[in-house]
């Protein structure tokens, strides 16, 4: 008879709460077993730690540095954790202002408007004005196939859709192409839709958390 292996579970503080958690949980996770929800948009909880887009930075007390991004740090024993302290928020606001650089903000008219993560997290965050100022860069939409339109305009690069894609589907119809300002989603390997592997499964879209598919 196998005797069960016990799970070994890690203590720490998070905003003062003593959270237990198993081993190799995220902290986001952990803060989420506590009931303090820590804004994210990369993060799906159906696929593996990707941590690109910093909303999620929390801050470790006694760390140097001191920001980490919490989707893909682990909780560990004895870590004490801040998710809403003035330095979080400040960062979490630089970094909003960014994406709204070019991000459409037709957020009136946005089919994705009121279950938008990036625009529940603009409220949140008090973004009101952006000191970053320079023309907006736009490309066009894109007709991926009869059922995908791609929006570049308000893609995050989140890439849940490829992940989701590659992880989940098995498939991998989609890809990042490009970097830096020119990054973008497309359908992989340059063939089309059609001609590639996508099923039409819809699941890019579903877990797209800015309306971009
Ligand atoms: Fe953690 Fe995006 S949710 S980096």
């Amino acid at each position: 008879m196998v005797a069960a292996t016990q799970q070994q579970m890690v203590t720490g503080l998070i905003n003062g709460q003593e959270v237990t958690a198993p081993a190799g949980t995220t902290i986001l996770e952990a803060a989420r077993l506590a009931g303090i929800e820590v804004p994210n948009l990369c993060y799906q909880p159906l696929l593996r730690p990707w941590g690109s887009c910093r909303i999620c930075t929390v801050e470790i007390l006694g760390k140097r540095g001191g920001m980490v991004e919490s989707c893909s740090a682990m909780f560990q024993d004895g870590i004490e954790v801040l998710t809403h302290s003035p330095d979080t928020m400040q960062a979490r606001q630089y970094i909003l202002q960014m994406y709204l650089i070019d991000h459409a903000l037709d957020c009136p008219t946005c089919d994705k408007s009121g279950e938008c993560y990036l625009q529940d997290n603009t409220y949140l965050h008090n973004i009101n004005a952006n000191p970053y100022r320079r023309p907006k860069l736009a490309q066009p939409y894109e007709h991926f196939s009869d059922t995908i339109d791609y929006k570049w305009d308000r893609c995050i690069m989140c890439n849940r859709c490829t992940r989701v894609c590659d992880e989940m589907v098995g498939v991998i119809a989609i890809e990042q192409a490009n970097r830096s300002l020119e990054a973008t989603i497309a359908p992989a390997f340059g063939r089309s839709l059609e001609e590639n592997s996508c099923t039409n499964c819809g699941m890019c879209i579903a877990v797209c958390p800015v309306g971009a598919l």
